[in-house]
C-alpha cells in the first residue's frame, strides 16, 4: 500500500486501481492532480502567518482550550479557524501595541477577515470528517503531531492515504484513556494507565466521555501535571513501539468505545 500510494508517478499502479474500483475513482485522480500542491504534502515545517501565532503560548502556556477557537471540531466536518473577534476578546486589553498584533487590530477595524494560510489539506476528492474522530477520543496531536509545542504551526502528519489507513486497520494503536485528575481512588493500584482489568466500574471509573479525554489531556500538560507513558507518546504525537499490555488496552478501548473496523478501509468510506 505504502509504494503504491507515494505521493508522486503512481498513475500505472492508480490506473489498475480504477479498473479494479470503477468508474467514480477516474473523478479522483483527475482530481488529485489539480488539488495537490506541494504544500499539501510538507510535513513539519512551520508555515509562514499573517500574524506569528503560537500554539505553544495560547495553549501550552496560556492553557487555552482548543475549542476556544476551533468551535465546530467537535460538532462538524470542518475544525474552523477563529475569527479576528475571538483574537480580540482578549488582545483589546492585553499587548494592545505590540506590533505583533497589528494585522489582528487592522482586520478588527477594517472587517477584513485575516487570512491565515491553510497548513493541513486533503484532496477534494477525499471525505474527512473531524467530528467521528473527536467522538472516538482520537487526540488532536495524533494526526497534527505535538500542537502544544509549536511556535508556528506545522503540518504533523504526511495525510497520504497509506497514512490513513495505517489507523483505520489498526486503531487499537491510537486509542488513549487519559484519566481526569483527582478521578482515581485510594488503596487500589498507584496512578498508571492500567490496572483496571477486573470490570470498569467503580474504583476506576473514568467521568470523562472519550471527546472530553482529548481536552483533558492538553489541561494536564498546561498544568504541568505528570502524564503516563500512553499520555506522553500521544502528546508527542508518536506511535510505534507500542509495548502489548498497551495494545491490549486499545481493543478494549475501541470495543467500550463501539469502534467498528470491518468496513473502515472500504474505499467509499473516504471516496464517496
Ligand atoms: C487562541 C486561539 C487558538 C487556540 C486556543 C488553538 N488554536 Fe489552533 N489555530 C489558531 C489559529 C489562529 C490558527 C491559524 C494559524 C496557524 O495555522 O497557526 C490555528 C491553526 C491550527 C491548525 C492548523 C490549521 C490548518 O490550516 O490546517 C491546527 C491543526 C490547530 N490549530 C490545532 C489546534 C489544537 C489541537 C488546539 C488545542 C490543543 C488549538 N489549535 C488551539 C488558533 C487557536
Ligand atoms: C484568552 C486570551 C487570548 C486569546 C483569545 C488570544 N490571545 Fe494572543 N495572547 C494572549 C496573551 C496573554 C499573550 C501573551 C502576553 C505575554 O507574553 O505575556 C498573547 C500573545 C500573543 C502574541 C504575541 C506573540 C507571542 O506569542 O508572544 C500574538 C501574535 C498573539 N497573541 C496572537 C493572537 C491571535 C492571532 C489570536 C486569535 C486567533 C489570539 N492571540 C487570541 C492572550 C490571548
Ligand atoms: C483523524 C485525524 C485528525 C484528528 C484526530 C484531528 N484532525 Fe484536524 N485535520 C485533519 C485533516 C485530515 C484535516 C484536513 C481537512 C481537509 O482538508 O478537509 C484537518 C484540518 C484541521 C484544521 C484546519 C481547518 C479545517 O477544518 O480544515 C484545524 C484547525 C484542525 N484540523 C484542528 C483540529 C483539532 C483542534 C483537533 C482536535 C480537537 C483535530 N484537528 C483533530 C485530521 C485530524
Ligand atoms: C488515528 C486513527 C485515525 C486516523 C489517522 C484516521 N482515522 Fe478516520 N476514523 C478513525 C476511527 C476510530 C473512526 C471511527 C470508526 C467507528 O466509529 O466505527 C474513523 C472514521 C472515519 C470515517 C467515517 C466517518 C463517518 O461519518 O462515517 C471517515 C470518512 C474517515 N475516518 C476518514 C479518514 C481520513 C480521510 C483519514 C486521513 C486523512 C483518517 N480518517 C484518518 C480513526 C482514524
Ligand atoms: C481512510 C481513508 C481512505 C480510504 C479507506 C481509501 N482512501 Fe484513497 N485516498 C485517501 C486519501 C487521504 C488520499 C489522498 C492522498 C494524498 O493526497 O496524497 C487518497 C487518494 C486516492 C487516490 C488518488 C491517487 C493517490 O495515490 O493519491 C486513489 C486512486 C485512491 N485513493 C483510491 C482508493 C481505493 C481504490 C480505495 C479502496 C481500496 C481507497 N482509496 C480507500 C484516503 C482513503
Amino acid at each position: 500500500m505504502a509504494q503504491i500510494f507515494k505521493p508522486y508517478a503512481n498513475s500505472i499502479a492508480s490506473a489498475s486501481l480504477l479498473i479494479a474500483a470503477g468508474a467514480p475513482l477516474v473523478l479522483l485522480v483527475s482530481g488529485s492532480l489539480i488539488t495537490r500542491s506541494p504544500a499539501n504534502t510538507k510535513a513539519t515545517v512551520p508555515i509562514d502567518q499573517p500574524v506569528p501565532f503560537s500554539h505553544k503560548h495560547h495553549v501550552k502556556e496560556l492553557g487555552i482550550d482548543c475549542r476556544y477557537c476551533h468551535t465546530t471540531v467537535e460538532e462538524q466536518a470542518h475544525a474552523s479557524v477563529p475569527a479576528t473577534e475571538v483574537c480580540m476578546s482578549c488582545h483589546s486589553q492585553i499587548w494592545t501595541n505590540s506590533p505583533m498584533i497589528e494585522p489582528v487590530r487592522n482586520s478588527y477595524a477594517t472587517g477584513k477577515p485575516i487570512e491565515w494560510t491553510k497548513v493541513n489539506a486533503v484532496p477534494d476528492f477525499v471525505y474527512f470528517d473531524h467530528s467521528i474522530h473527536i467522538k472516538r477520543g482520537i487526540s488532536c496531536n495524533t494526526c497534527h503531531g505535538a500542537v502544544q509545542e509549536m511556535a508556528i504551526t506545522w503540518k504533523g502528519k504526511p495525510f497520504s492515504m497509506a497514512w490513513c489507513l495505517d489507523c483505520h486497520k489498526n486503531p487499537e494503536k491510537y486509542m488513549i484513556d487519559v484519566k481526569a485528575s483527582g478521578s482515581e481512588s485510594h488503596g487500589d493500584a498507584p496512578a498508571g494507565d492500567h490496572g483496571d482489568d477486573h470490570g470498569h466500574e467503580g474504583d476506576h471509573a473514568n467521568v470523562l466521555s472519550p471527546r472530553e479525554q482529548i481536552f483533558e489531556l492538553y489541561r494536564k500538560i498546561a498544568a504541568g501535571e505528570k502524564l503516563t507513558d500512553t499520555e506522553w507518546r500521544i502528546s508527542k504525537g508518536h506511535t510505534q513501539h507500542l509495548p502489548n499490555d498497551k495494545i491490549h488496552e486499545g481493543y478494549k478501548l475501541m470495543q467500550e468505545r463501539g469502534v467498528n473496523v470491518s468496513q473502515l478501509t472500504d474505499c467509499w468510506v473516504c471516496h464517496r
